[in-house]
């Protein structure tokens, strides 16, 4: 038992009647980052979470008082002071304050009311500064090395540097910078800041990102030097499996400044400009597909340091400025995360030791290496070894993911690259004449650091396993954008992926800031006539020569237009995406309705279709192309709703109808099934909401029958993968759901695992029967096929969003149980607090713990019970403070409670608690009423196309 200020909570979760905590609120968000520096939102939205374990906690009312004050006494010189405002509103309360300046630092602090009585405490206070918003706040000049290179390859990196003296005492001082290629900046010889791959991969030529840096603790009194260095990265590096480089631009540069603030008032800036001088140091290529190359005897000791004689440099030149438009950034940075100790080193038969990490990641390795001035190492980077124990390659493509390091002959000395990363498990270092043990060796992890928001845990070892591998692909393709794969030459923001990808993503991390970037690049990116591109940022087009297809417009792909604002709408409660992103959606929804044309079947163009089905099983692309077009209709719809845009939302609501039926008229048969009777066909059309609602039992009962044909195996490709449990779940199929998710023969989620996978794997047949699979489409670490940890964590754990009540102001807790798991665990951070939900169960009773965060609620579904055999906190259910209501429905209970812990057992039969309605092992006959029931249905659908009314 654990004593918390006047309440006492029960380990157990059985939950004290004691009074509540002082509600003092805290997390304090502003964008959804703790205490941000640099932003450029003009209307900033605060967030926090009350804290309490009581029940039933709601917010009343809240003030917010914000200040510029840096004692941050909130006296009387408040630049916003929201009074008592009667809102449970507790996130995404837009500032009202006066217009807020470049460079300042707003603090403000939050009290709430829960009822008529006193206020909470003040929160502690938060803070957010201000970046820079006004193009004349740069100073800046863009600057380069201004020396002649091959284009054709990777160059070496530049250094640059600009010594300064800085004259008094120091109150504060922060550097703005970005620059064309990635940069590094170093102050008197110490790296700024923990950020790796600025300034981020973005829409360079028409948004580019400045980040900034506080760097008061880095200025010395008297000289200074502020140096960079810059790689060649996205922006002039390798991109794209054609080849291509220098897609948007030549030329290296550098575009920064350094704001000094006096303690007597002064300020000063050092911006780059042709004062800064420049040379080559140690880098000699780097390039994100192939690797980097360094040679240590090359780098000048000490080049950012004062006392370092910077004689034999050279002028730097200036440089057009960009023509994009400079944004604060706003996703959380990509960080170096974790270490990884491998777990074998071996020699290989090539001479050299090969390192096993013992998991696929994605970063670099950090290597402890004595030697001679001169020798060089080769370090080969895979995610999969061959059958004589060498590194298999073939799946990379072009991509030579191989790092070499020229030693300078110290008595120990580490490599790690600046400039590039890459996907691996496996490395071969080869060239070293030292002994190498596994010490030497460090696996270096590099992802946006975005916060982990969800945990999922179960009685079977394997799910967890695929847990495990959703979140590790997850990370590894979280790497400023979301990317299909980290390893070959490609690594690109895939459309179709990241949509589908999304509300898991939403689930393992806060992914909110992550997918705004990117919005707003795949916003910039679109093409005049609304088509999205298939990859954002948009490197593979627009190409014109004849007889190429324009990479952008496929659906399932430019649905991510529609469908990711509204994943991170409902997951977050983010209306402001929705307004952002609004004319972006449009423009995808009538380019797609344009291109079905007047029969609105889509059929033009190049589609992807249900990319890669498992045994080749694909399903024809008008039928999934129109499928979409229905599908995001719908979606934007309600977003206009949302938004207020009541015509749009007819207007588009009327499109979803019409689809609908076009898709009924052209792929549905009269019996009730599909002209295309694939498994991603009955799903998308049971999923889209496209079958006529008599016939959905008949659809799914084929559907299931498929399955179980196939040995209880899936044959869905990208498109239909994720949602295929849902389909079965929502339709009375769950424990033929829990056997798919369950089986571990090809082809199924599970097979990988079979196969040692740490990853998740962009085909189904990765590796069979220890035979590689097409090495042209062969990554082991594409999290697409991982979306189905939405479903895990929706119908294994419990946790349900509501889209009528977003971001979990309300929730559904309905786990559905199988009789092959003894228990799941699942909690998520949502922006209220902590979302859990642990239900365990034996061969004769049934608990679920949950706990609900302050100022938001949940109905809890307790499957196969009855109202008077349900216990809730050891007693009889029954109205009292967090339990508004109960009541049964059908073979279920459903409880709708505050906030708060439950504690809800119930004995079930030795038979279990849930089983199939039509889920049993064997196929069941064709009844007649399903027959007559579809054929009735068809005849009254028919009428309503013919009158138009339905
Ligand atoms: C990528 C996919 C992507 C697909 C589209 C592949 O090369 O890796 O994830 O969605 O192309 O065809």
């Amino acid at each position: 038992m654990l004593v918390l200020g006047s309440v006492i909570l029960n380990s157990g979760g059985a939950v004290a009647q004691f009074p509540a905590l002082a509600l003092r609120p805290g997390d304090l968000r502003t964008e959804y980052l703790a205490n941000p520096i640099g932003i450029d939102v003009s209307i900033p939205r605060l967030s926090w979470k009350l804290r309490s374990t009581a029940r039933d906690v709601s917010q009343a009312a809240f003030q917010v008082q914000v200040t510029t004050d840096e004692s941050a006494l909130f006296g009387t010189d408040l630049v916003w002071d929201s009074g008592r405002v009667t809102s449970d509103q507790s996130i995404h309360v837009p500032y009202e304050g006066v217009a807020l300046a470049s460079r300042v630092r707003y603090f403000w602090r939050v009290r709430v009311w829960t009822g008529d009585e006193a206020p909470s405490d003040w929160s502690e206070p938060a803070y957010w500064e201000m970046g820079l918003l006004r193009p004349d706040d740069w100073q800046a000049e863009w600057i380069g090395p201004g020396w002649e290179e091959d284009l054709s390859v990777s160059n070496p990196a530049p250094l640059m540097r600009r010594r300064f003296v800085s004259s008094g005492r120091v109150s504060s001082a922060r550097i703005y910078a970005t620059s064309h290629g990635l940069y590094e900046l170093y102050l008197n010889g110490t790296r700024v800041g923990d950020r790796l791959f600025t300034p981020g991969f973005t829409s360079y030529k028409k948004r580019l990102q400045y980040q900034t840096y506080d760097v008061t603790e880095l200025i010395a009194t008297g000289a200074n030097v502020l140096g960079a260095r810059l790689g060649d990265g996205w922006y002039r590096g390798f991109m794209g499996s054609s080849g291509d480089r220098n897609v948007y631009g030549a030329n290296l540069a550098l575009f920064t400044q350094l704001e000094i603030t006096y303690t007597d008032g002064r300020t000063e800036v050092i911006a780059t400009d042709d004062d800064w001088k420049a040379a080559r140091g140690s880098v000699l290529s780097s390039d994100i597909y192939n690797g980097e190359t360094q040679d240590a005897q090359l780098e000048p000791e000490g080049w950012s340091e004062v006392g370092y004689d910077d004689a034999s440099w050279g002028r730097v030149a200036t440089s057009d400025p960009s023509s994009a438009r400079l944004v604060a950034d706003v996703a959380p940075p990509v960080r170096r995360t974790e270490q990884i100790t491998p777990i074998e080193l071996r020699p290989s038969a090539s001479g050299g030791s090969i390192v096993d990490m013992g998991e696929n990641i994605v970063g670099w390795v950090r290597l402890r290496v004595r030697g001679e001035a001169g020798d060089t190492i080769v370090l080969r980077y895979a995610e999969a070894l061959d059958d004589t124990g060498e590194l298999y390659t073939a799946n990379l493509r072009d991509a030579a993911q191989t790092d070499s390091y020229t030693l300078r002959g110290d008595p120990e000395e580490f490599f790690e690259p600046h400039f590039t990363f890459h996907g691996f498990r496996y490395v071969a270092i080869e060239g070293y004449r030292g002994e190498l043990d596994a010490n030497d060796v460090t696996g270096i992890v590099v992802h946006s650091d975005l916060e982990n928001t969800g945990s999922f845990e179960t009685s079977d070892a394997a799910i967890n396993q695929l847990q495990a591998n959703i979140v590790r692909s997850q990370r590894g393709n979280f790497l400023d954008i979301p990317t299909d794969c980290p390893q070959r030459d490609e690594r690109l923001g895939w459309t179709g992926d990241a949509q589908l990808f999304g509300p898991t993503a939403c689930f393992n991390m806060g992914a909110s800031g992550f997918f705004t970037k990117w919005l707003r690049d795949l916003a910039a990116d679109q093409r005049v006539d609304g088509a999205v591109p298939w990859v954002v940022p948009d490197v593979l087009g627009p190409r014109t020569s004849d007889g190429e297809v324009e990479p952008a417009g496929a659906a399932g792909w430019g649905d991510a237009a529609v469908i990711v604002p509204w994943t991170i709408y409902v997951r977050y409660g983010d209306v402001r995406i929705l307004e952002e992103q609004y004319d972006s959606m449009r423009r995808w929804v009538d380019y797609a309705t344009t291109e079905a044309g007047s029969n609105l079947i889509w059929e033009t163009g190049f589609q992807f279709g249900d990319w890669l089905p498992a045994r080749g099983r694909s399903t024809r692309t008008d039928l999934i192309a129109t499928a979409y077009l229905a599908r995001s209709s719908d979606i934007l719809s309600r977003a206009a709703m949302v938004l207020g845009r009541v015509d749009d939302a007819r207007e588009y609501r009327d499109l979803f109808e019409s689809v609908r039926k076009a898709f009924g008229k052209q792929f549905v048969t009269f019996s009730g099934g599909l002209r295309e009777p694939t498994q991603t066909a009955y799903v998308l059309a049971v999923q889209f909401g496209l079958m006529p609602t008599a016939m959905i039992p008949d659809t799914v009962r084929r559907l299931a029958d498929d399955i179980r044909e196939r040995g209880t195996h899936l044959s869905t490709g990208f498109l239909g993968t994720p949602y295929i449990n849902d389909v079965l779940t929502d339709h009375g199929y769950a424990q033929l759901a829990y056997s798919l998710l369950l089986q571990d023969s090809y082809p199924s989620w599970l097979y990988p695992i079979s196969q040692g996978a740490t990853t998740m794997w962009e085909s189904w047949d990765g590796i069979r029967d220890g035979v590689f699979g097409d090495p042209l489409l062969n990554s082991f670490n594409h999290y697409a096929l991982g979306a189905v940890g939405d479903w895990m964590y929706r119908t294994i754990g419990g946790i349900r969003p509501d889209p009528e009540r977003p971001a979990y102001k309300h929730a559904w807790i309905a786990p559905v149980p199988d009789d092959r798991l003894r228990y799941a665990k699942t909690t998520l951070e949502t922006m209220y607090g902590t979302l859990r939900v642990d239900w365990g169960k034996d061969t004769t009773a049934f608990t679920l713990n949950t706990e609900v965060p302050p100022n938001s609620s949940a109905s809890v579904r307790l499957p196969g019970t009855r109202v008077e055999d349900v216990l809730e906190s050891e007693a009889r259910i029954e109205i009292k403070p967090g339990i508004r209501s109960f009541r049964q429905d059908g073979d279920d209970v459903v409880v709708e409670i505050g906030s708060g812990r439950y504690r809800f057992a119930y004995s079930i039969s030795p038979e279990g608690i849930l089983s199939d309605q039509g889920g049993q092992s064997e196929p069941r006959p064709f009844p007649i009423t399903m027959v007559m029931g579809a054929i009735l249905a068809l005849f009254l659908w028919g009428a309503s196309v013919v009158t138009g009314k339905q």
